[in-house]
């Protein structure tokens, strides 16, 4: 753990000229809802289909934050460190990466939009963006007729695919992969589509689930739309290189927030993930 910390901090370090985190340019506010009222944001929210969680679904995929306490207690850790970062920079879009694929990109990004939903006074909304190989259906045991990607597209509403947990925590899915999805990520839809959703649904936190970044070009063509990443390492796959390489990568074009370490085996119950900013 410690030889990882030390290995990101100098490799950070001897980027000299390198994109800090908190320099690009952010792009909060250019998408500032449109003015929505209070009842029919609340009117919106409440005609999104409700999801159900099965408690033994959620376990055997590893989703343990539906409810505070034991196993979520990790998990609501990193929710109070994003949400202080992300509060401080007035920054309300987070994607989800991780060098290559399995890291566990989506179950920290479920865990994390569950999370968030214990927080009353907030609403957030998770959307799946890895249009190659999606997996939130999957992970949820949920598949909608009209996907995501859809609803980029301008064939499908919001409204059609996304589901609904609790009263503030939107999840939109998609029941199989894209035919297109670097046009989709890279055109003028998915800006149009984010700012209508944005201003329909009024979301504190956007969460987005997306691919591993060496893999494909879709998350670095997203990434100019985002506020802030979160890179999820896989503890005994990601190599310091990779690691270093997505970071640079990314800091081009938003503000990374900092590295998870995924998957530790050794470390002790109450800390499921490894925290670096
Ligand atoms: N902390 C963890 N400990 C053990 N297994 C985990 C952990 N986090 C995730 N996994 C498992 O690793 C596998 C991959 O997880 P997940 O689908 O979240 O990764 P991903 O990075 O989103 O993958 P992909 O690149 O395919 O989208 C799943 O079987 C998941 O249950
Ligand atoms: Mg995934």
């Amino acid at each position: 753990m410690e030889k990882i910390q030390n290995a990101i901090a100098k490799a950070r370090a001897a980027r000299t000229g390198s994109a800090a985190p908190g320099t690009p340019p952010s792009r909060t506010g250019i998408f500032a809802p449109a003015g929505a009222g209070p009842a029919a944001i609340s009117t919106a929210w409440q005609e999104l289909p409700e999801l159900t969680l099965n408690a033994r679904q959620m376990e055997r995929n590893r989703i343990v934050a539906f409810q505070g306490g034991g196993p979520a207690t990790g998990v609501d850790m990193l929710r109070t460190r994003v949400l202080q970062q992300m509060r401080a920079n007035n920054w309300r879009r987070l994607a989800i990466t991780s060098p290559t694929a399995a890291c566990g990109k989506s179950t920290v990004a479920l865990n994390l939009a569950l999370s968030f939903a214990r927080q009353p006074d907030l609403r957030t909304l998770l959307l799946e963006l890895d249009l190659r190989r999606p997996s939130l259906g999957r992970i949820l045991g949920v598949s909608r007729d009209i996907s995501f990607a859809a609803v980029l597209e301008g064939t499908g509403t919001f409204a059609e695919n996304a589901l609904r947990y609790g009263t503030n925590l939107a999840i939109s899915t998609n029941p199989g992969p894209s035919r297109n999805p670097a046009e989709l990520l890279n055109g003028p839809g998915v800006t149009r589509a984010l700012a209508e959703i944005e201003a329909r649904y009024d979301p504190a936190l956007t969460i987005f689930d997306m691919s591993p970044m060496l893999v494909t070009d879709d998350t670095m063509a997203f990434a100019g739309q985002v506020d802030c990443v979160l890179i999820v390492a896989g503890a005994e796959s990601s190599t310091i290189k990779e690691i270093d390489l997505c970071e640079r990568e990314l800091a081009s074009q938003t503000n990374v927030m900092g590295v998870i370490l995924n998957k530790c085996r050794y470390m002790g119950a109450d800390y499921g993930y490894g925290y670096y900013d």
